[in-house]
């Protein structure tokens, strides 16, 4: 059994979901500005229950802003995006829930360095899905021992590796028990040696049939894991396909070009 795949089961209760087509998250002619800055240009998107989609693009195209988006870490200047039917919450309590069910992990790992590992993954399900210390406890141990950490528990952030602090922020972000998790270049911060670790867990999780977005230039993890690749160039969707459609036969220009130049390193 993978290491995330028992942790899901532990989480869900229910067999892995197989990647339908049944919409989950819906971004409808979305529109963003930074100023003068045309950042998302009608973005429509449609993103399946259990479905892995991997984001890619050249710096500054807008992939971070269209994540952050999804979990309203940025509004959006016209268009909707909706979560399980439901439209992205403006503000309070609804807006509390819906980070919880909407994982996101960043390239920084963003732990609260003053916790322990523990109260750090413990912190977000006690104070917004109200559960109890210790049951709170005791599912982030299962978590932590199946991404591999279970042993740094009681250590600080700062004592734990990259590799092993991202995967202690993905525990963190399951332990929400979210319906779709965002990953924001997980591993681009992270020495060569520790990205596998981190990307065999997301490979696992997503083999389990959690619904994935995941900006990264990690192609073995887009060809392994994605079903579908999306291609945004100057705030807009490009190309989208397969993951062997677009990497055997990109059609646009733009995306030919970018391929040409991360495919070389
Ligand atoms: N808070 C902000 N205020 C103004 N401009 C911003 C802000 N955040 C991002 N931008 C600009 O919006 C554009 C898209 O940024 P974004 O971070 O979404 O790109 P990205 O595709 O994630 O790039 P990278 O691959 O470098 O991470 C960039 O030109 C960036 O400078
Ligand atoms: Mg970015």
């Amino acid at each position: 059994m993978g290491l995330v795949s028992s942790a899901m089961t532990a989480l869900e209760n229910e067999p892995a979901a197989p990647a339908t087509h049944e919409p989950l998250v819906v971004l409808d002619h979305v529109d963003k500005w930074f100023g003068q800055l045309h950042v998302l240009q009608d973005i429509n998107l449609t993103i399946g229950k259990g479905e892995v989609v991997v984001v890619i693009g050249p710096s500054g195209s807008g992939k971070s802003t269209l994540c952050r988006a999804i979990n309203r870490l940025e509004t959006i200047g016209s268009g909707s995006i909706s979560l399980d039917g439901q439209p992205l919450p403006d503000e309070g309590k609804a807006l509390a829930q819906l980070r919880a069910e909407v994982g996101m992990v960043f390239q920084s790992f963003n732990l609260f360095a003053h916790k322990t590992i523990l109260e750090n993954v413990t912190l977000g399900p006690i104070k917004v899905r109200r559960q109890s210390k210790s049951e709170a406890e005791s599912r982030a141990r299962q978590l932590l021992d199946r991404v591999g950490v279970g042993v740094q528990a009681d250590k600080y952030p700062a004592q734990l590796s990259g590799g092993q602090q991202q995967r202690v922020a993905i525990a963190r972000a399951l332990a929400m028990e979210p319906k779709v998790m965002l990953f924001d270049e997980p591993t681009s911060a992270l020495d060569p040696e520790m990205i596998k670790e981190v990307l065999d867990v997301m490979v696992d999780l997503a083999k389990q049939g959690m619904t994935m977005v995941v900006v990264t230039h990690e192609m073995g993890f887009a060809r392994t894991a994605a079903d579908r690749v999306v291609f945004m160039a100057d705030g807009q969707i490009v190309e989208e396909n397969t993951p062997e459609e677009f990497f055997s036969n990109p059609q646009s220009d733009r995306a030919k070009d970018f391929l040409g130049k991360i495919l070389k390193h």
